[in-house]
């Protein structure tokens, strides 16, 4: 996509698409589930989403909001991801108080990713982590929208992490050595039992580590992830190498 407006458009677009196939699909009582990630680039897409004529087309009382990962401040911190997405999006939209599951933000870091995880399981119904893979039916979360640090991390499953990319829990609390706060995390399988993931990366500050991806490098939890399900790819064109 030529720039990040056309890029946010078009995966706002999708992200609707997506909503209405699956409750279509799934039945009077089946909500749409989707995690979302925090950082700076997803908030244009939040802000396009909360702005009326978009608003007014998605479907917020049947839809269930997720969060991917969390920096464990209070979410009145100016680094938190659900403070971010509370002001930038859930105030501005008629999405139900108890169709949003921020991550929670007090108590001890462990055992705040274990309360996630039995939210999860609570609120999908699911005891078992479905097998990575978007086959599953039913799947964790319809839709796992994840970014990329320019060091190479999503969600906050940080390179050389490897503890994590082999984890039974759904949830996990880590110290990333290269970002700050003890952070909450969706672990890789939970990631992989998405119905569909998909990356937003813009920016020419992302293309080393885009094209460190394209090289399979196993170091980066991008390239665990798409080895383990379907991944889409939304890009600006600074994101994208020069040579294509
Ligand atoms: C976080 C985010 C993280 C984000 C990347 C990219 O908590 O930091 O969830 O995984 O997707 O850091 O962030 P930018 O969009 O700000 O580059």
């Amino acid at each position: 996509f030529p720039d990040r407006e056309h890029l946010v458009h078009a995966l706002a677009e999708h992200l609707l698409a997506l909503a209405e196939r699956t409750l279509a699909e799934g039945g009077a009582d089946r909500p749409f589930r989707i995690a979302l990630s925090g950082g700076s680039t997803p908030q244009a897409l939040y802000a396009l989403m909360a702005a009326p004529d978009y608003a007014r087309r998605f479907p917020w009382a049947r839809t269930q909001f997720f969060m991917v990962d969390d920096r464990f401040v209070p979410h009145s911190h100016a680094d938190s991801n659900g403070g971010m997405l509370q002001r930038l999006l859930f105030d501005h939209v008629p999405v139900p108080k108890s169709n949003i599951f921020l991550m929670p933000d007090s108590g001890a870091s462990t055992e705040a990713a274990r309360r996630y995880e039995a939210t999860l399981r609570r609120v999908t119904g699911l005891n078992t982590l479905p097998t990575a893979g978007n086959t599953t039916t039913p799947p964790l979360l319809d839709v796992c929208l994840l970014g990329m640090g320019t060091d190479g991390h999503t969600a906050s499953l940080f390179p050389g992490q490897d503890v994590l990319s082999n984890h039974t829990d759904w949830v996990a609390a880590c110290t990333p050595a290269t970002a700050p706060h003890i952070r909450l995390t969706l672990t890789y399988p939970a990631i992989a039992a998405s119905r569909h993931v998909i990356f937003l990366v813009a920016g020419a500050d992302k293309q080393a580590m885009l094209a460190r991806v394209r090289a399979q490098d196993t170091s980066l939890p991008a390239t665990a992830i798409s080895g383990l399900c379907d991944v889409t790819w939304y890009m600006d064109q600074a994101a994208m190498p020069l040579t294509a």
